[in-house]
């Protein structure tokens, strides 16, 4: 909502603000348990707001996204996807989807927090996520940080305890950047630490970025 007010309303088609707990598009009013989407629909944005509730765990719904989001988005121009404070492994569902979509020229995706201990108990014994060239799972996520492990994580404050979910939080950002597939369409991808939460960890942010030479605009490759 603020990005409808900040950016150029000429350069922007649309916003689609995509969650699952909106309310159907049919609906008259928010259920209980739904995002109100009385902000949207009554404020008088400058670039248009569309919610659209998908559950972007479930493929179909993703594919749904292809053909109504990306799809169209084919005619008008580069799409930028910006995820934030994505919990557990929906992170592992942007990055899939930066990877599926080619139209995604740019994503900014800030993962909130690691994925559940559940998962290195579930039915398939760990959860796994495989991506073009890359395969980590429940349990790289979440094993006793080891001395190869400092070897590629960014150096953290060592207070007690706060240090070592630090470190995990850092280990899991590394396998979600390792996870974009940067090997065409001149991909590049970088991780920053924006310190937005100063007595927390979650300040890592991945950007990931497609050259824009094929937009019928031209534009420059986006820096990383
Ligand atoms: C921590 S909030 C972040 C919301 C917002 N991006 C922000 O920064 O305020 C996570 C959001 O993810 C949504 N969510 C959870 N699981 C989802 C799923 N499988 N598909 C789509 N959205 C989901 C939740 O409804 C919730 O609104």
């Amino acid at each position: 909502m603020f990005l409808a007010e900040l950016l150029p309303a000429e350069q922007l088609q649309r916003i689609v603000l995509v969650d699952k707990c909106w309310p159907e598009v049919t609906a008259e009013t928010a259920g209980a348990h739904q995002i109100s989407w009385d902000h949207i629909h009554d404020g008088n944005w400058k670039v248009p707001l569309v919610t659209r509730k998908s559950n972007i765990k479930a493929s179909r719904e993703v594919k749904q996204l292809q053909k109504y989001v990306f799809g169209p988005a084919e005619q008008h121009g580069p799409v930028i996807m910006l995820a934030v404070h994505l919990c557990g492994a929906l992170s592992c569902k942007a990055i899939a989807m930066f990877n599926d979509n080619p139209i995604i020229k740019l994503m900014l995706l800030k993962p909130c927090c690691l994925p559940s201990k559940q998962m290195l108990r579930s039915r398939r014994h760990p959860v796994e996520w495989s991506f073009p060239g890359y395969f980590f799972t429940a349990t790289d996520v979440h094993k006793a940080i080891s001395s190869e492990d400092m070897e590629w994580l960014p150096p953290q404050p060592t207070t007690r305890g706060v240090g070592s979910l630090n470190r995990k939080f850092s280990r899991w950002v590394k396998h979600l950047e390792r996870a974009i597939d940067s090997s065409g369409d001149g991909v590049c991808k970088q991780t920053e630490k924006i310190l937005v939460q100063p007595n927390y960890f979650q300040n890592e942010f991945i950007f990931a970025g497609r050259h824009c030479a094929t937009h019928p605009d031209g534009g420059d490759a986006p820096e990383c």
